[in-house]
């Protein structure tokens, strides 16, 4: 069959008849429009055109076999006759693409917030507005960090910290040390990879990644990505098709996954106005401005990611779940004593005590200080051991995973971070978080007096300052004045012109 040509398909570039690139492919989408559960708008923009910078980030690559009726397919495109669009010249990514040239060395980050500081100058705004935003004022999302700071050690003196031995087991899974890569959606806006790299580092660190209903890359790549007994889980998002549901999770299992973490905080998307802002003010929209349409702001992943998303989960579906999958189920995104207790009764394995990295409520509480409220009426009712307990949001040191644990965590699930460690510097990057978090957690195990995971226990913490949410103090100026404050890694000076 002779392949079409670029004037072939960009004849298709309305509403009536709307076909687009991707890949070296045409595909006919005009029925499919309304059905797009990222709007019509997005895929109107490359009407007759070649779309798969736009598809490619936001979608894994087996979308259009899965969606798109094989008639909708029309074949290869002669690439070399699609007219290449001059993109517009864009100040900002000039600067972005200059401070990329400047960047510091892998070996100037020592933690993990250095990562995130690289990553908020080299990262793609779009991609940076979507990974680092929180829902409202983002209060929830940097409580859950400060909240840490709330807590302080107790340490025991004159123990034997020779040998200090991190690893411990979560769901019955051995593992090097108890963090977990957490699931985060839309891996490739970071990175053209996408989640096969925190697979491969999280192979050589020997932890668990879970693996995003909303990945970038297909389910069974990142399941391909694996290596030799390694262990991932499924996060879940529950699709009002429950049929849908049922292959996704019936799949999961016959590919190996240990564990499924079903999302229960997420029935709608929080609003997260900086990732709406970045996407209103791209050149995409206002196009659409100045053609006179309103501007859909939620479109693209945050609308994508509603539409699929059942509201009406409730706690009369946990039973189905438990008739169609011999995995463990914990509840991700669990916030109060109550449900945790309700979590027990159900009769699954764990929850996650979380509030989805402040990306939802705002104003939800920290996974830390629900813990510290939980586990006390755990071990008063004898159910402590009944039920595992995971917490994320805001970790960022070693100091805070032990917190957890001496609390009663079994683990804590670690997002962000390695998003921003593999959009920055790729595998090397996240495989130097993880060596960061290692290399912390040993020295601050000896320091408080640990040589092994079941020595961390509540009274090597004072928690008293918890669950205090406003108590301003007049600030110290003197001292404020004088502090020397901590610097990030220093990017190289710009060639002078
Ligand atoms: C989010 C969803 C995808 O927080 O988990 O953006």
């Amino acid at each position: 069959m002779p392949k079409l040509t670029g004037a072939d398909v960009s004849k298709h570039n309305s509403k009536d008849s709307c076909w687009v690139i991707v890949h070296g492919k045409a595909y006919d989408v005009t029925e499919f429009l309304p059905e797009h559960p990222g709007g019509q708008k997005i895929i109107l923009k490359y009407a007759g055109k070649d779309a798969t910078e736009e598809f490619e980030p936001i979608h894994p690559p087996d979308t259009l076999e899965k969606y798109l009726d094989k008639s909708k397919h029309l074949g290869e495109v002669d690439m070399s006759t699609v007219e290449q669009e001059e993109k517009e010249f864009d100040p900002e990514e000039a600067d972005r693409e200059q401070r990329i040239k400047q960047m510091p060395p892998l070996a100037a980050c020592y933690n993990l917030m250095d990562f995130e500081a690289v990553a908020r100058k080299v990262m793609k705004k779009t991609a940076w507005a979507y990974y680092s935003s929180g829902a409202d004022d983002e209060i929830t999302m940097r409580e859950n960090h400060s909240a840490f700071h709330k807590i302080w050690f107790r340490p025991r003196i004159l123990v034997d910290v020779e040998n200090v031995d991190t690893s411990t087991t979560m769901l019955g899974t051995n593992v090097s040390i108890p963090f977990y890569v957490t699931a985060t959606a839309l891996g490739k806006l970071g990175h053209a990879e996408g989640e096969v790299v925190l697979t491969k580092a999280a192979h050589k660190h020997n932890v668990v990644q879970m693996i995003p209903t909303l990945a970038s890359c297909s389910f069974d790549e990142i399941v391909d990505a694996k290596q030799g007994d390694q262990v991932q889980w499924l996060q879940l998002y529950v699709n009002k098709d429950r049929s849908i549901t049922k292959r996704i999770v019936e799949h999961a299992e016959a590919r190996g996954c240990k564990g499924l973490f079903i999302t229960v905080d997420a029935p709608q998307l929080g609003r997260r106005e900086k990732d709406m802002r970045s996407k209103f003010s791209d050149a995409g929209s206002s196009v659409q401005a100045k053609s006179g349409e309103d501007v859909d702001r939620s479109q693209g992943a945050a609308r994508a990611i509603s539409s699929f998303i059942d509201p009406a989960l409730s706690w009369k579906d946990i039973p189905w779940f438990k008739s169609i999958t011999k995995m463990p189920i914990i509840l991700k995104g669990v916030q109060r004593v109550e449900d945790v207790l309700r979590a027990v009764e159900a009769g699954v394995q764990g929850v996650v005590l979380s509030n989805h990295g402040g990306r939802q409520l705002d104003f939800a509480r920290s996974g830390i200080e629900v813990l510290a409220e939980v586990m006390p009426v755990l071990r008063e009712r004898g159910l402590e051991n009944k039920i595992e307990i995971f917490i994320d949001g805001g970790i960022r040191r070693a100091t805070d995973i032990i917190k957890a644990l001496c609390l009663g965590a079994k683990g804590v699930g670690i997002g962000r971070p390695f998003l921003f460690a593999m959009s920055s510097y790729g595998l090397p990057g996240v495989d130097k978080a993880m060596q960061l978090l290692k290399d912390e957690m040993e020295m601050n195990m000896r320091l408080i007096g640990a040589s092994k995971i079941e020595d961390l226990n509540p009274t090597m913490v004072d928690t008293r300052g918890l669950g205090v949410h406003s108590a301003p103090v007049p600030v110290d100026t003197l001292n404020l004045n004088a502090y020397d404050p901590l610097q990030g890694p220093r990017f190289a000076e710009k060639p002078k012109l």
